[in-house]
């Protein structure tokens, strides 16, 4: 009911609705119409009341809610349910928790805070309140484990792309980090669950620093991290910028469905700041050091060590090389 009344002012905007009129239309008591505008108040939306005139809406939380975010999906999978929570540990963990469960290829699940949230390599990965977009995408593809690394590659194109829709130079470093000049300012993490033949579902958890200004972020950070705010000097809503994303996603997952990941991986190496640099390698128990000089079609790192042999990289942690 709460949002059936926000979308009948919304409607009016910049307009006023009579408290009398949405009373009509919902078929509720003008008490009822009342005590959801007051709830929607708590929520953080700014309603304006004019006694002859009715309601109108001044201006929408900077909030997350899965209905704010529903009007602004065009999509087919992505989305399909949204799960909204104000504070969780790890939007991955939740979303595991709900894929064991059963829940549908698609399904998002966002927060506005983790206070467990897990990077690569069991690293922390710094999610205050409001301060970025911290969420996981539930997966289900019919591949085999194997080609599971190029649904990583096909989300960080997905992020790149929203990103430089909004005129930030996104570049991505393989295999999923997103940098800006260098800085990091998003990251991915994905966790699979799979029989030796077949992947069970995929949770893909993304990290975008929107507003860790000065003070927030750990001064050890502060060198290598970077957040949106220092690029675009607030001209930026969270909302909009994960709905671009999840459209993106949305329409290259099912390219990938098809079979034509091909074409991601074309566009995922136009984006690439790895390819053709010198880079140093990090995997478990093992230090590499080369030219990064293509992605094969399985998403893997090819490497050409100073020695003259070639290596494929599957995983690993890479920093670039001056
Ligand atoms: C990385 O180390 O680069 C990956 C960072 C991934 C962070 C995101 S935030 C949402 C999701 N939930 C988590 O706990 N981690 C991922």
């Amino acid at each position: 009911m709460k949002t059936r009344i926000l979308s009948l002012i919304k409607d009016q905007y910049p307009g006023y609705i009579s408290g009398e009129e949405i009373s009509r239309i919902l078929g509720i008591s003008r008490t009822a119409v009342w005590k959801h505008i007051r709830k929607l108040r708590e929520n953080g939306y700014q309603i304006e009341s004019h006694s002859r005139v009715g309601y109108r809406l001044v201006q929408a939380p900077d909030k997350l809610y899965r209905d704010e975010l529903t009007g602004l999906l065009d999509t087919a999978i992505i989305g399909s349910d949204i799960v909204y929570r104000e504070t969780v540990g790890s939007t991955n963990d939740l979303a595991k928790e709900l894929a064991q469960k059963g829940a549908a290829d698609g399904t998002v699940i966002i927060a506005e805070e983790q206070t467990a949230g897990k990077g690569r390599m069991g690293r922390r990965w710094f999610s205050p309140a409001g301060k970025g977009l911290w969420f996981s995408v539930i997966l289900k593809p019919e591949i085999s484990p194997t080609d599971a690394p190029k649904l990583t590659l096909v989300t960080a194109v997905a992020v790149a792309l929203a990103l430089r829709g909004i005129g930030i130079p996104a570049g991505i470093k393989w295999p999923n980090d997103i940098l800006i000049h260098g800085r990091k300012l998003a990251g991915i993490l994905t966790e699979m669950n799979a029989e030796f033949d077949r992947v069970h579902y995929l949770i893909v958890g993304i990290g975008i620093n929107v507003s860790l200004g000065t003070g927030i972020l750990p001064s050890e950070l502060s060198d290598i991290v970077t957040s949106l705010e220092e690029h675009m000097e607030g001209r930026y809503s969270r909302i909009q910028i994960l709905a671009s994303l999840l459209n993106n996603l949305d329409s290259l997952y099912r390219n990938f469905s098809q079979g034509q990941f091909s074409q991601i991986l074309t566009q995922w190496k136009e984006m690439s700041v790895t390819l053709n640099r010198k880079v140093r390698i990090h995997a478990i128990g093992n230090v590499d050091e080369g030219i990064a000089f293509d992605i094969d079609e399985e998403g893997a790192l090819l490497l050409m060590k100073e020695d003259g042999t070639l290596k494929r990289v599957l995983s690993g942690e890479v920093s670039l090389r001056s």
